[in-house]
């Protein structure tokens, strides 16, 4: 183990290093990648220090997801002690089933848990569990509804119960894979449209559900986004429950990409209405910055959990009460320890930290906004109190401009589109970064576009 750890610590000094200088790493084709690099598995031992060449190649070439030019998706960014939390829950490589298997880490996901439930305002009644992603835990709130709505599927199975789920055309594409998981169905999925800033529109949800159920159907489930995955738009809590409760219909909130600012004083009020909800999700791996995967749900009442999740497995719960098996509410069996990396960070810096580590990306987009809003060049998609600062520069094609971008391996950042735009999206979801790597990012975008525009064929432009 011994020489495994030290390779481990030269090559994450080397990736440390190489960030810096190389914030982004070469590009490699998906067409080269076989050649370009040494994957090849054989039936024999490799030689050590070819091994450890093999390896250096593989890390030092791979995209740098954590460096101040990646703003490609609604992750980034790298916080030393929620790592640190990491790679001890790799090195004790607990599943978090039992308690005979996780001991005192299972005090660490329900202390977790239990300080979120707070936050949300369920510290009487409240659960939750983690999964492993928010596809995941958006799935654990459709089957919980769906359970909810009929307690016969769990033993029968689907047979005419024609339920329904709803959610909005923003929201992200989870929800249709997981109605297909579930028995429900994708075309018993209803998208709602949103208005010019992303939001769902509660009064056509309000008509949809009434239709559904003058025609026979039982609306089961009303998925709304907290942070949509392109906009960064936040459906109205308040509106939604009230409709929800007159219909007896479950509501989740999927906040995976921006659920995070309940530790907030200043942004939690997008929330506003949150204690009403059934059930909400987010990803500790957004916004607060722990590595991949952290996702957790809560629940307004524990027992939900239970109700669709427990099995009895004599082989497995030998020891301890169900509240220290964790097994007993979770989706999987065996299950890493994706609580650790979050309490290491939490309890390093505090509530107070995680409220800082949000703050500091609305700031950011601010910044970014301004800078829009002051260049006449660019022209600006998005929407306030979001960290999605959407935009187009000069009038070319988004797809084209981020494209080259990262084959040039200037800059990892994506595109998407809202309505009948398409544009650029700039997260700035990585905390570690400063007002100057904002500006940077627009600087390096225009000096790009300067070099390479006999190459991008510009449309739009004087
Ligand atoms: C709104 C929303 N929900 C769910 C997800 C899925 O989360 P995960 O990638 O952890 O499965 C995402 C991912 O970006 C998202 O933006």
């Amino acid at each position: 183990m011994d020489n495994s750890l030290k390779i481990f610590n030269d090559l994450a000094k080397k990736i440390l290093r190489d960030e810096e200088q190389n914030p982004v790493s070469e590009f490699v084709s998906s067409g080269d990648l076989f050649d370009k690099l040494d994957l090849s598995l054989s039936d024999h031992p490799i030689d050590e220090d070819q091994f450890k060449e093999v390896l250096e190649d593989l890390v030092l070439k791979t995209p740098k997801t954590a460096t101040n030019a990646f703003f490609n998706q609604l992750f980034g960014g790298r916080n030393d002690k929620a790592v640190l939390g990491e790679l001890l829950a790799v090195m004790l490589n607990n599943s978090m089933y039992t308690y005979k298997a996780a001991g005192p880490q299972i005090g660490v996901e329900k202390i977790v848990i239990n300080e979120v439930c707070k936050i949300v305002g369920w510290s009487k009644n409240g659960g939750g569990t983690f999964a492993t992603g928010g596809s995941l835990t958006n799935f654990m709130a459709m089957l919980m509804a769906r359970d909810s709505a009929s307690q016969d599927i769990q033993y029968k199975g689907m047979s005419n119960q024609n339920l329904t789920v709803y959610t909005s055309i923003e929201s992200h594409y989870s929800t249709p894979k997981n109605a297909s998981f579930s028995g429900i169905g994708r075309d018993n999925v209803r998208k709602i449209s949103t208005d010019q800033f992303g939001r769902i529109d509660a009064n056509e949800l309000r008509l949809k559900i009434e239709e559904d159920i003058a025609s026979g159907k039982k609306p089961a489930l009303v998925n709304l986004t907290a942070g949509t995955t392109v906009l960064g738009a936040f459906d109205p809590i308040e509106d939604i429950a009230a409709i929800c409760k007159e219909y007896n219909v479950w509501l989740h909130i999927d906040g995976a990409y921006c659920g995070s600012v309940i530790f907030s004083t200043k942004y939690k009020h997008l929330l506003k209405g949150l204690e009403q909800v059934d059930s909400f999700s987010f990803n500790a791996h957004k916004m607060i910055g722990t590595p991949l995967t952290c996702s957790l749900i809560v629940v307004k009442n524990n027992e939900m959990l239970y109700d669709s999740f427990t099995e009895e497995a004599s082989y497995l719960y030998q020891t301890d009460h169900d509240e220290f098996n964790l097994g007993k509410t979770s989706l999987q069996c065996g299950r890493r320890n994706d609580a650790l990396k979050f309490w290491t960070l939490w309890k390093s810096v505090g509530t107070k930290g995680l409220e800082k580590i949000v703050d500091k990306q609305f700031e950011f987009a601010d910044i970014a906004r301004d800078y829009i809003a002051n260049n006449p060049d660019y022209t600006s998609y998005g929407i306030e109190d979001s960290i999605s600062v959407c935009f187009n520069y000069k009038g070319i094609p988004a797809q084209q401009l981020c494209t080259e971008l990262y084959k040039e391996s200037k800059l990892l950042v994506g595109y998407g589109t809202f309505r009948e735009n398409e544009f650029v999206r700039f997260v700035t979801i990585n905390a570690q970064n400063n007002p100057e790597d904002i500006i940077n990012f627009f600087k390096t975008l225009e000096n790009f576009v300067e070099t390479h525009m006999a190459e991008i064929s510009v449309e739009g432009v004087q």
